[in-house]
């Protein structure tokens, strides 16, 4: 009986969610590393962007999502936003006992591995403005020097799945080329809609700074929790994805199914 309602535990998903379609950079690194794990991924686009939002908004977003991923069966959390993360993740981790994965701009590998000793952070408004992002910053500050810019018009891009034309482009320039003239030599992608830029930061950057991103450390981290709460599937056949959002979903399907790179289905959830 133990026995069984462990292995019940190891088969229920991992639950994943974002203002909108930047966690699914989040997703895709969890699903590459542990493909034989189920994914359930919450898109709150009625609420997005949580960026100019205030800290009590998206911490009580946060909180509902928390209780919806609950509902479906999830073994571990992922909060795959920087600005939920560094808002609201003591309040989550208080409020249930499940195992919670966030998300931080990287700054502790970027000031590590810097040269120049001039790093940047491109982040959002509200996880700059954030004590968590402010003691983070703090840490390293002796170390480097940290330039941060919000870039509330990349989240807009990304959303309206422009990352790979011309608007992309200009507004890479336009953020990251003061960045390269500060002497910056690693460019942290605090945000994880950012993540869909990359192309476009590199081509701005030309191989004169590291593009720091911490998808893949994000998943291996969860690949970390599960092994130490003995959540890991036992199933190895291949996990599913199901995909919901708050918003419209017609709209939310074209748009994750374009960025997933394969046809999804959206359902409805209203937490
Ligand atoms: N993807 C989010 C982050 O990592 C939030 C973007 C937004 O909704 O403003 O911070």
């Amino acid at each position: 009986m133990t026995k069984k309602s462990g292995a019940d535990k190891k088969r229920k998903p991992i639950g994943i969610f974002d203002s909108g379609l930047g966690g699914l950079s989040i997703a895709q690194a969890v699903r590459n590393i542990l493909p034989n794990e189920d994914v359930v991924y919450l898109a709150d686009i009625e609420y997005s962007p949580y960026g100019p939002k205030s800290k009590t908004t998206i911490a009580e977003r946060s909180e509902r999502i928390l209780n919806f991923l609950i509902e479906q069966g999830c073994k571990l959390i992922v909060v795959a936003c920087n600005t939920a993360t560094v808002n609201s993740i003591s309040q989550l981790r208080a409020a249930c006992t499940i195992p919670i994965v966030g998300v931080e701009p990287g700054v502790k590998p970027a000031a590590l591995h810097s040269e120049s000793g001039v790093i940047g952070v491109l982040a959002t408004e509200q996880t700059l403005k954030s004590d968590s992002f402010q003691r983070l910053k703090a840490s390293y500050g002796n170390e480097v020097r940290i330039e941060e810019r919000a870039c509330p018009d990349f989240v807009t891009i990304v959303e309206s799945l422009e990352h790979e034309e011309q608007t992309a482009a200009i507004a890479a320039e336009r953020y990251i080329r003061p960045l390269l003239d500060e002497g910056c030599d690693k460019i942290i992608l605090g945000c994880t809609h950012f993540s869909f830029l990359t192309p476009a930061i590199k081509q701005v950057v030309e191989g004169k700074a590291d593009v720091i991103d911490t998808a893949d450390a994000v998943g291996k981290e969860v690949q970390r929790r599960l092994s130490y709460h003995e959540l890991c599937s036992d199933n190895n056949t291949g996990g599913s994805t199901t995909f919901w959002t708050t918003g419209d979903i017609t709209h939310t399907s074209k748009s994750i199914s374009k960025l997933w790179r394969q046809e999804v289905s959206v359902f409805q959830a209203t937490p």
